[in-house]
């Protein structure tokens, strides 16, 4: 579907009693037949902004629910604003494949296929990207997983925040520890490293960090080549494993989620962070270091967590974005993950009531830190059953201050309207690439703590997704263990890519 036949009419639009104006002309998506041919009405144009603002802040002092709307306006986003990051999203996918300047990194994995059901073998893989590290054994036949043995390794502040030479000594000492326990320590393996930020990739085997994100900052990084300094650390060890595929956790998301339905064509992680790739055709590819003639189609790691870091996103950030920011391990670094990602919806929420508290229209400042995304999720919970009590406990010991029920619901309302956003803006960024792969009928496999524990995330996303492409069909799956599964299975797929090969 091209985008002139998904235009809407221009229309001014009230959010929360503010007036937003979709600007006229601009490459939009109607929802419904009435205005996909083009000459929809003001009215349905104005019904398809309608459904993108959060329910209106209802307490018995509507003077103060006005004013704490009005104080949390620049949180709520307009469809015509959705539909300006869609734009701005794919011009920065396009600048990002043709290796121009964008925030985009559009990373080659070089996965050139997914799984067909022939994956054999038994294969090690490592899932690095929160705070556990996990080591993985897992054995496929015929496509099917027959033995998965996993254990959990706790990665600790210090070695998240001290060197990388130490971090991999600490990640081969797991694998080592794990394979003696297995009794398989002088076995010859294939490892699958998930290793979860963004790189730059070489290969399917090789791969430079870029940036850390999330909690993770160790020096001595730049330019290293994270699966060959495993491969050296295992090596120092006397291990007999070979690093076969570096992976990110999207890949191994989408791959796992072809694994079961090959309609699967889009991987993404709302998680911890947010991250999301998908099958992209390989001439669109400009950056390819290996010879590619027979790849039709390649998987790319968008790192959309970066999206906005060249400023392209700027009319999105609110001052609760900032002071979020300024808060964290890396400020001015990965701009978008801050407005969704599991690590920084807590300090949101924290954020915009300590706006509110500065305006006396909350009773007290929850401290720094003493909300998580958990709460969020809590706090949207008992908004959908209509209760209040936990909220309330929750916010008394973050704020150390007593909280009626109204307070209580002022803060299930930012819940409602931070939980609405991150929904939303993830939802451009799969509705893009749905339009953009033009397929009948996609299926995008969603795997993260995020995606798993909001209570409502999945359902927003359905609507905000179909809202923003409305003739693309789409089916959201939740996806088991990708960084696990996946990592082995593209570790199949790499053997029997390199068997084939001349
Ligand atoms: C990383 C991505 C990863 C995502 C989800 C982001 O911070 O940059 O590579 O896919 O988190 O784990």
């Amino acid at each position: 579907m091209s985008a002139a036949v998904e235009n809407i009419p221009s229309v001014e639009v009230l959010a929360n009693g503010h007036a937003y104006h979709n600007g006229a002309n601009g490459v939009g998506n109607g929802v419904g037949g009435d205005v996909s041919n083009g000459v929809g009405s003001v009215g349905s144009a104005r019904a398809w902004e309608q459904q993108f603002l959060p329910p209106p802040l209802v307490l018995e002092d509507r003077p103060r629910a006005l004013k704490i709307e009005s104080r949390l306006s620049s949180l709520v986003l307009c469809g015509a604003t959705l539909r300006r990051v869609g734009e701005v999203f794919q011009r920065e996918i396009e600048s990002g494949l043709r290796e121009r300047p964008s925030s985009l990194q559009m990373e080659n994995t070089y996965v050139p296929e997914l799984p067909d059901g022939t994956e054999e073998g038994v294969f090690l893989a490592l899932d690095l990207g929160g705070t556990n590290f996990r080591v993985l054994l897992l054995e496929l036949r015929a496509g099917q997983l027959v033995r998965e043995d996993v254990k959990h390794y706790h990665i600790s502040d210090e070695l998240r925040l001290g060197s990388g030479a130490d971090l991999f000594n600490f990640l081969a000492d797991c694998v080592q520890d794990f394979v003696r326990a297995e009794g398989l320590e002088h076995e010859e393996m294939s490892l699958g490293f998930t290793f979860s930020f963004p790189m730059k990739q070489h290969s399917i085997s090789s791969g430079e960090l870029i940036t850390w994100t999330k909690s993770f900052k160790c020096s001595g990084m730049a330019g290293v080549d994270v699966a060959a300094l495993l491969q050296r650390c295992l090596r120092e060890r006397g291990l007999r494993v070979t690093v076969q595929v570096l992976l990110n956790d999207t890949t191994g998301t989408l791959v796992a989620g072809a694994h079961k339905d090959p309609e699967v064509a889009i991987g993404v992680i709302l998680g911890t962070g947010s991250n999301g790739c998908y099958m992209e055709r390989a001439e669109r590819v400009q950056h390819w270091e290996a010879r590619h003639a027979r790849v039709r189609d390649v998987v790319v790691d968008i790192e959309w967590g970066a999206f906005g870091d060249n400023g392209c996103l700027a009319f999105l950030r609110s001052a609760f974005d900032s002071e979020v920011d300024d808060h964290s391990l890396l400020p001015a670094s990965f701009t978008f993950e801050k407005y969704i990602g599991g690590k920084y919806l807590g300090e949101l929420l924290c954020a915009a009531l300590r706006g509110l508290a500065r305006d006396a229209l909350f009773p007290a400042p929850p401290a720094w830190g003493a909300l998580d995304s958990a709460h969020l999720s809590l706090f949207e919970q008992e908004n959908l059953s209509g209760a209040w009590s936990q909220t309330s406990d929750a916010l008394r010991t973050a704020c150390g201050a007593p909280v009626s029920r109204d307070d209580a619901l002022v803060a299930q309302h930012v819940a409602r309207i931070l939980s609405n956003r991150a929904a939303q803006l993830v939802s451009v960024c799969i509705a893009t690439i749905l339009r953009r792969m033009g397929r009948a009928h996609a299926a995008v496999a969603v795997d993260g703590s995020v995606f798993k524990k909001h209570p409502r995330i999945r359902s927003l996303m359905d609507k905000y997704i179909a809202l923003l492409a409305p003739h693309h069909r789409f089916t959201l799956q939740g996806a088991e263990d990708g960084s696990g599964k996946g990592s082995a299975l593209t570790a199949a797929i790499a053997a029997r890519v390199a068997a084939r090969s001349p």
